[in-house]
């Protein structure tokens, strides 16, 4: 069997692979790793069948849905979840077939209510049900102590004692642990007791995980991250460097239309010499009046470099071919020491 983990801020993914057939599963993809589980999968020569996701994450990006446009191939989750982009609904008892892999699927809530585990072979890959030394948390969206209490105690920790546990999250660096070993020292499974152990649970008091909101919405949706946004729009413009640009503007050949961004406030505050204001907002609206020459060479800036590269795709997609982004924005600029200018350009 082929197996790899790989871990993005403490979130594990796994790619496992019938090393006869070279047909494999991911498991949990998280969307900044896209690159290396393509790269992994064509190194081992494997093809991927199924994208798992072993319940809605609310603390990663999930990149099945990104990873099933690229690969057609479908994503499979617990029939409990809410995502529209599911292709394979699961139920408890089911098996997917990898090869001559078996991935057995447990239904197990209680982190959130479409949680499972997958025992395949000598493992299982406990999503967020059972983390070495703790367990799932129960306060997010969905999530349910009492269930938490019937999926460990009468279903993953009954299952063979040395099977390896394999958790969606481990911030500790440790590969994986083993039901046994869980039994043995996880502090949380020392108490056996349900109503003890859902107190404990309810108490917990655990801080809310950064970007929670987004990683709701666009897991449960489908729909894009902000990071996502940013990149598939760096993907269709070039750049031009801070150098180069001031390079440019120092040698007078008025070439290029300099395109500010922000808003008027940021722009009188201080812009490039001879910038133009266009804010984002106004883009659409303003710009055959302001810009009714396509065939300009046009530089847009922000603050940071981000909208404004939001900025130069729409333009690009608009018909300004020769539209580039900079390569960072005013921040940078500042600090580079180059010149500014305030107040309002003529
Ligand atoms: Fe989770």
């Amino acid at each position: 069997m082929f197996f790899e983990h790989l871990g993005a801020g403490g979130c594990q993914s796994y790619l496992i692979g019938c090393a006869e057939s070279c047909a494999a599963a991911l498991i949990d993809p998280e969307i900044s790793l896209i690159d290396r589980y393509l790269a992994l999968a064509a190194r081992a020569g494997l093809r991927i069948h199924y994208l798992i996701d072993t319940h809605t994450h609310a603390d990663h990006f999930s990149a099945t849905q990104e990873l099933t446009r690229r690969l057609d191939i479908p994503v499979a989750m617990h029939r409990m979840s809410p995502a529209p982009f599911v292709d394979l609904k699961l139920d408890d008892g089911d098996m997917l077939v990898v090869g001559k892999l078996r991935l057995q699927v447990l239904h197990t809530p209680g982190h959130t209510r479409d949680s499972m585990c997958l025992r395949v072979e000598d493992r299982v890959f406990t999503g967020d049900t059972l983390l070495i030394g703790a367990t799932g948390r129960t306060d997010l969206p969905s999530g349910d102590p009492d269930a938490l209490y019937d999926s460990l105690f009468n279903r993953v920790l009954r299952l063979d004692p040395t099977l390896k546990v394999h958790p969606a999250h481990e911030y500790k660096s440790r590969s994986h642990s083993t039901i046994a070993q869980e039994l043995a020292e996880n502090p949380r499974l020392q108490i056996r007791d349900r109503v003890a152990f859902v107190e404990m649970m309810r108490n917990l008091n655990l801080s809310m995980p950064t970007h929670v909101t987004e990683a709701l919405r666009t897991n449960m949706s489908g729909g894009k991250t902000v990071a996502q946004m940013l990149t598939e729009a760096a993907a269709t413009v070039p750049f031009m460097s801070l150098l180069e640009l001031q390079t440019r503007i120092e040698a007078g050949t008025n070439e290029l239309v300099v395109l500010d961004v922000r808003e008027r406030d940021a722009y009188e505050e201080g812009h490039i010499p001879g910038a133009r204001l266009l804010p984002r907002g106004q883009l659409e609206l303003r710009v055959n009046q302001d810009l009714p020459d396509p065939t300009r060479r046009i530089i847009a800036c922000c603050e940071f470099g981000r909208i404004s590269t939001l900025a130069t795709a729409t333009l690009r997609e608009m018909g300004y071919q020769r539209a580039v982004a900079l390569d960072g924005g005013m921040k940078a600029w500042r600090e580079a020491g180059y010149p500014v200018k305030s107040g309002r350009e003529p």
